[in-house]
């Protein structure tokens, strides 16, 4: 299967592009918008489709070979930097930590809450995008949580000092040391962005993490709609779609919105939800 070659900028336009053999791969010593522009990528030809659990792109290697990576090789991904950004918000036209942080900022100002009192715990923190975003609207107190240590090192890499900690872990078995370090940040506010289900973070670890958040305080999470649907087997339904049917979880704003285009440049559809903790959650 032949892939299109990509350059773009915004993912809801098209940018395909001749492939050229100069193509050169970021340096160490480039910064991280010097690097997006210098990385060349291909993604699969627009008439074929895969599951979000198997999408894919090529990217140009330093010896001039292109080199495939699945999407959900993280680990991979955040080892060269710009290429998260690249694949995701340039080409596929990204814009979930935006756009939930500004939704979180508006249920906070209607609420009288200032954004500089949060303290977030930040799930499947990635390379610091939503740290980033919530700098942006004063939030003064991050703590970062990933499954991968590429995670961390990237974010430490590619925007420093934007937490207050950053642990890698596994939070369907939390060590007690690390769940006492995490309480010790009197966390109140949850996000979780881009980063439920798909093989990534799973209702048991999005529970673990929901507990450790003060009563009242604040959830933020994007989700495909099919895992609150009644045919969803991912445990998420039972899970959060029951929460908020009781008020466990309190919504205070949901949208459907668009997370980003899939290879085949249709649009993936996610709800962003905005609520407050009011009880345990249910199962
Ligand atoms: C698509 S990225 C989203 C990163 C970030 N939230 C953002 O919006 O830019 C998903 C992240 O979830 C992390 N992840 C996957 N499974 C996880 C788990 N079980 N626990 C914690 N993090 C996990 C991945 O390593 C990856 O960094």
């Amino acid at each position: 299967m032949a892939p299109t070659a990509v350059n773009g900028t915004n993912g809801s336009r098209d940018h395909r592009a001749v492939l050229e053999r100069t193509a050169t791969p970021p340096s160490r010593h480039m910064s991280l918008e010097e690097a997006r522009t210098t990385l060349r990528l291909a993604l699969p030809e627009p008439g074929s489709k895969f599951s979000q659990d198997d999408e894919w792109c090529v990217v140009a290697e330093p010896d001039g070979t292109w080199r495939e990576y699945r999407f959900h090789d993280y680990d991979k991904i955040f080892r060269m930097p710009g290429l998260y950004e690249k694949i995701f918000y340039d080409v596929l036209g990204c814009d979930s930590p935006r756009f939930m942080v500004g939704l979180l900022n508006e249920a906070l100002a209607t609420a009288g809450v200032p954004a500089e009192t949060l303290r977030v715990l930040d799930l499947g923190a990635g390379n610091g995008i939503m740290a980033e975003e919530l700098a942006a609207v004063g939030v003064a107190h991050t703590v970062g949580v990933d499954i991968l240590v590429e995670a961390k090192e990237a974010a430490e890499r590619d925007r420093p000092d934007l937490y207050a900690d950053y642990h890698v872990a596994d939070f369907t078995r939390l060590p007690a040391p690390q769940r006492e370090t995490l309480l010790a940040h009197r966390l109140d506010t949850l996000t979780v962005v881009a980063a439920l289900g798909f093989g990534d973070i799973p209702p048991a670890a999005f529970r673990t993490a929901y507990d450790l958040i003060a009563p009242d305080g604040w959830v933020v999470m994007t989700i495909k709609d099919a895992f609150l649907e009644a045919t969803d087997t991912s445990g998420f339904a039972g899970m959060i779609g029951e929460s908020i049917r009781s008020g466990a979880l309190e919504v205070v704003r949901r949208e459907r919105f668009q997370h980003r285009l899939a290879t085949d440049r249709t649009p993936l559809l996610y709800e962003g939800i905005v609520a407050r903790k009011r009880g345990p959650l249910a199962g």
